[in-house]
């Protein structure tokens, strides 16, 4: 029986992305150098002239999207979005409305460009994300996290900006960027805050300049207009996402591997990949997908922390993989500790044992449901007996050698 939950319809076409469930999203710019947290010149609060310097010396002479490439696909990732430009405005593609992109870095690249031509090569699905915040545009005024906020002469430093302008300047970047680099598949804005919202992004015009030039793409919410995606951040819901109304949405968790989205060295708040895996289980066990967050170093290349934290995902994608791409939540609920999954079409069920049992598995309400049972990730048998309220599975008394270890039901 095919499950067919009402999900909300919206523009752009969401059918691939929630299929997909799993992606890499990755936070690259300047902030990679002083390598401290991607608002760094918020932080600290620096001027355009001291943030400078990095501009002066940026030269990501390691750069090699097709390795991120690989390593994406290797962790069974199935569609990317970069920061194609953060709140620190610098632009990491060629364009002709601003000096402050790689180009004009000792770099001397559109790195966009290589990034969309290797993770297509790859087959996976590519996104933009493009920052609403921008903190070195001359017309964008100063605001609460701006990082002149306590500038004694604020005041005086927004004379004469004119936030129409930038908003021009976005949709005349957002044209650049879903003209140059041919299809995209997300476009990633973010985000609204105190006295910036969709009225001074002139938010309207910008989806709609963005869907002219391609009307599939698939946009997040944070610009304050509801479109495709809804995008929680840095917490693990525990039901599928609904919107105001209280329709199911598309929605997609935002995650980063330590708290910071950009490269940060000191940085020790690494979650395990058990933690990972946990996340991207719960995950599509309601509905939703996962965008698991890299932020390559200043040189270009993912550190030795963020490759095997992928190679984890990899290593339990390659066996259990089944049990995410297509599935969603399930209609039966699952007892404590166990996490289900099933696929739109088949009549599958995937139980995840999220803390390892001893001896059986008892899953109530299942009688009379099940016809075969086997571990996903070595297809060896599971046998299991008929209750009056369930069923229980018997399971070897060793953890297997996986994450988080997968029962797939063939049910009857
Ligand atoms: C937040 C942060 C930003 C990050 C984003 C990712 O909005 O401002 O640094 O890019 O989350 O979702």
């Amino acid at each position: 029986m095919a499950l067919n939950y009402e999900i909300r319809k919206t523009p752009g076409d969401t059918a691939w992305f929630r299929h997909d469930r799993f992606g890499m999203f990755i936070h690259w710019g300047l902030y990679s150098m002083p390598a401290r947290h991607e608002w760094v010149k918020n932080h600290e609060e620096m001027t355009n002239e001291q943030y400078d310097k990095y501009f002066k010396y940026f030269n990501p002479d390691l750069y090699d999207p097709k390795q991120w490439a690989k390593s994406a696909k290797a962790a069974g990732m199935k569609y990317v979005v970069l920061t194609t430009k953060h709140h620190e405005g610098f632009c990491l593609f060629d364009t002709k409305y601003t000096d402050f992109k790689s180009v004009n870095t000792p770099c001397g690249k559109d790195l966009v460009k290589e990034y969309v031509e290797a993770f297509r090569a790859e087959g996976l699905k590519v996104g933009f994300y493009y920052s609403l915040l921008d903190w070195h545009h001359p017309d964008y005024t100063i605001d609460c996290c701006h990082p002149q906020r306590n500038a004694p002469d604020w005041a005086a430093l927004d004379e004469g900006k004119d936030l129409k302008r930038y908003a021009k300047y976005m949709r005349d970047q957002v044209t650049e960027l879903l003209t140059n680099y041919g299809k995209i598949d997300i476009l990633w804005f973010d985000f609204s805050l105190q006295g910036k919202g969709k009225d001074e992004w002139e938010a309207e015009e910008l989806i709609a300049t963005a869907r002219k030039l391609q009307p599939h793409i698939i946009i997040d919410n944070r610009t304050q207009i509801e479109q495709d995606l809804w995008t929680p951040e840095q917490v693990q819901p525990r039901e599928w996402v609904r919107d105001s109304e209280g329709n199911l949405v598309t929605w997609e968790l935002c995650q980063t591997f330590s708290g910071s989205w950009g490269y940060h060295r000191d940085e020790q708040s690494w979650l395990s990949p058990e933690m990972l895996v946990r996340m991207l289980v719960n995950t599509v066990s309601c509905g939703g997908n996962l965008l698991l967050n890299v932020g390559p170093t200043s040189r270009g290349y993912l550190d030795k922390r963020a490759e095997s934290a992928l190679a984890a995902m990899g290593e339990w994608m390659k066996y259990n993989s089944r049990s995410i791409y297509g599935c969603t939540q399930s209609k039966y609920t699952a007892p404590a500790d166990i996490r289900y999954t099933e696929p739109e079409e088949e009549g599958r069920l995937y139980v995840h044992l999220m803390a390892y049992p001893y001896y059986k598995v008892w899953l109530p309400g299942l009688q009379g449901k099940v016809d075969y049972a086997q571990f996903l990730h070595d297809g060896s048998e599971l046998r299991f007996t008929e209750k009056e309220d369930g069923i229980e599975i018997d399971v070897p008394r060793v953890k297997p050698d996986s994450l988080v270890p997968v029962i797939e039901l063939f049910m009857k």
